[in-house]
């Protein structure tokens, strides 16, 4: 048992908060691809309502939501109205800001494949009055990845792409970018056809998360940890996104994905090279990138016997997740009753660098499991444990670094402290930092953050074309061994619990165990 110590924390503003300004950002019209759909009602539309709402967006912008259905902009604001009840981030919804707000959202009716439409699209952006709202464009591809060429060639033959150094013209694209390299690849070629790299901007939400930003804040400007961050004083690294929920009503998407294409190839990859990465030259975005493309880059190779040796993966059956009863995978809506697709991914990835080598890092991630919780947890080497051996045991725990990224955002720090009395007793506690308790309940959407990004033109949060392609080779040699390979019994883990056994091996091989994620009261 761990008892909590608190720290006092030091919120003095004067020395303690450094930057925060807001970069000026240009008028401009955001064309939304995909607009009846579910991301643009649950996401993007309460983030700009909200970024609109705190007076973040340009002076002047619009929202143009394209979309086949029949809909009017009255019908469609209607619509987003409805929807901004249920998922805006502030709730009750501001009627005198939405009111505001609706006035910039426009409808455009027409297929992605129609020539028609995008001439309908380019005469709906001629008539808003001024120039940069009618040159510097976003658009916002909320389709399926099938359709990202055509929506660009489409774009770019109706003169919208590309207004040769007249304004800025940006494409950004939502997960999942193809399904294994070769298809990544295509869809790379797709949208570079006739958009450049820098034009096109790759989300992947986690980035967005403003835990995830902080790793290189807290890596890079605290020279405490800094001098750890190594060989020499980690001794391994765990990385574990939990979720509580099943797949739900997604069966259908999730049997083409499963897990490892789901969120190790994508979040987890990303958290993992912030976490290894080296500091970059600068922040900026081509410098940042590299660093974590070079991450990505030293990982070792799996080769099938690797894979048979380092990753685990699972499938939930029926079992009871927090009092609730929840159905197999197999029996969930869309899904084959015979399906190998995993829901469970446990695996330990090598570094092969300087800075790491020999440190093995810990990664898994599962639906269905007793909590939803994403955290870091950097484990360093214990002492030499010859001063207390004698009155307590040989096993002396050592300090932990946890980052938690959700819930309960925040930092805990884990040594020995001695149990007050008048005997020699080592007991773990740790020091807690909370986002809340410091900052106050301010923890933006991620899409607000990125949509920002993506209007300011800073690439930083987004993925380059090497990075998601040098992933696809990580998760692609892992299918490669799990090619032909229907699970067997050791790989089932019951609905509501920690996933399968084999996984608890896996650390067992170099004597580590998982450390459940920190529930802060
Ligand atoms: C998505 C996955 O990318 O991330 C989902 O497709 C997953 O399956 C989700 O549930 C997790 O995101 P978050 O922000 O809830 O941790």
């Amino acid at each position: 048992m761990l008892r909590a110590m608190s720290i006092m924390n030091l919120s003095e503003p004067s020395h303690g908060d450094i930057g925060g300004e807001r970069k000026n950002l240009t008028p401009c019209t955001i064309v939304i691809f995909g607009a009846s759909g579910d991301l643009t009602a649950r996401k993007l539309i309460p983030a700009l309502y909200q970024l609109f709402k705190e007076k973040q967006m340009p002076a002047d912008f619009r929202v143009v939501g394209f979309a086949r259905r029949e809909k009017t902009d009255a019908s469609w604001r209607q619509e987003l109205r409805t929807a901004l009840d249920q998922f805006s981030r502030t709730k009750p919804v501001d009627d005198k800001v939405w009111l505001a707000f609706a006035e910039k959202l426009f409808y455009c009716q027409g297929d992605l494949t129609d020539d028609v439409a995008y001439k309908k699209l380019e005469t709906q952006l001629t008539t808003f009055g001024s120039a940069p709202l009618r040159e510097n464009l976003l658009f916002y591809l909320a389709i399926s990845p099938s359709q990202f060429g055509e929506v660009v060639e489409q774009i770019h033959r109706s003169g919208l792409l590309n207004k040769e150094g007249v304004g800025w013209q940006r494409i950004v694209v939502e997960k999942p970018f193809g399904h294994d390299l070769a298809s990544a690849q295509a869809l790379n070629r797709e949208l570079t056809r006739y958009a450049h790299e820098q034009q096109v901007y790759r989300i992947d939400h986690y980035l967005g998360k403003e835990t995830v930003q902080n790793i290189l804040m807290f890596r890079f400007s605290n020279s405490i940890f800094e001098r750890l961050w190594n060989r020499e004083s980690v001794d391994h690294v765990q990385i574990t996104v939990s979720e509580k929920i099943g797949v739900g009503d997604r069966g259908g998407y999730y049997e083409e994905a499963g897990a490892l294409r789901d969120m190790v190839q994508n979040h987890m990859l990303q958290v993992l090279s912030l976490i290894a990465m080296e500091p970059p030259v600068s922040l900026e975005a081509e410098a940042v990138r590299d660093e974590k493309v070079k991450l990505l880059k030293s990982i070792r190779e799996l080769t099938p016997a690797d894979v048979a040796r380092q990753v685990v993966r699972g499938q939930y059956f029926a079992g009871s997740v927090g009092g609730q009863m929840r159905p197999g995978y197999r029996q969930e809506v869309k899904v084959n009753p015979d399906s190998n697709v995993e829901t469970y991914v446990a695996l330990k990835l090598l570094i092969d660098n300087w800075r790491w080598s020999g440190v093995p890092f810990y990664l898994r991630t599962g639906k269905n499991l007793p909590m939803s919780a994403s955290e870091v947890r950097i484990q360093f080497r214990p002492t030499p444990n010859v001063l207390f051996a004698a009155q307590c045991g040989s096993h002396l725990d050592a300090n932990a670094l946890t980052l938690r990224l959700q819930p309960n955002e925040g930092i805990s720090l884990r040594f020995n402290g001695k149990v007050p009395g008048t005997t020699i007793g080592v007991r773990p506690v740790r020091m807690h930092f909370s986002y809340d308790a410091e900052f106050g309940a301010y923890t933006p959407e991620a899409y607000e953050r990125l949509l920002l990004e993506a209007i300011a033109g800073d690439a930083t949060l987004f993925i380059r074309r090497d990075e998601v392609e040098t992933a696809w080779q990580i998760a692609d040699a892992i299918r490669t061994g799990w090619d032909g390979k229907p699970l067997t019994n050791r790989e089932f883990y019951a609905a509501g619990t920690w996933g399968p056994i084999a996984a608890d091996d896996l650390l067992a091989q170099l004597g580590h165990t998982w450390h459940e994620p920190q529930v802060i009261k």
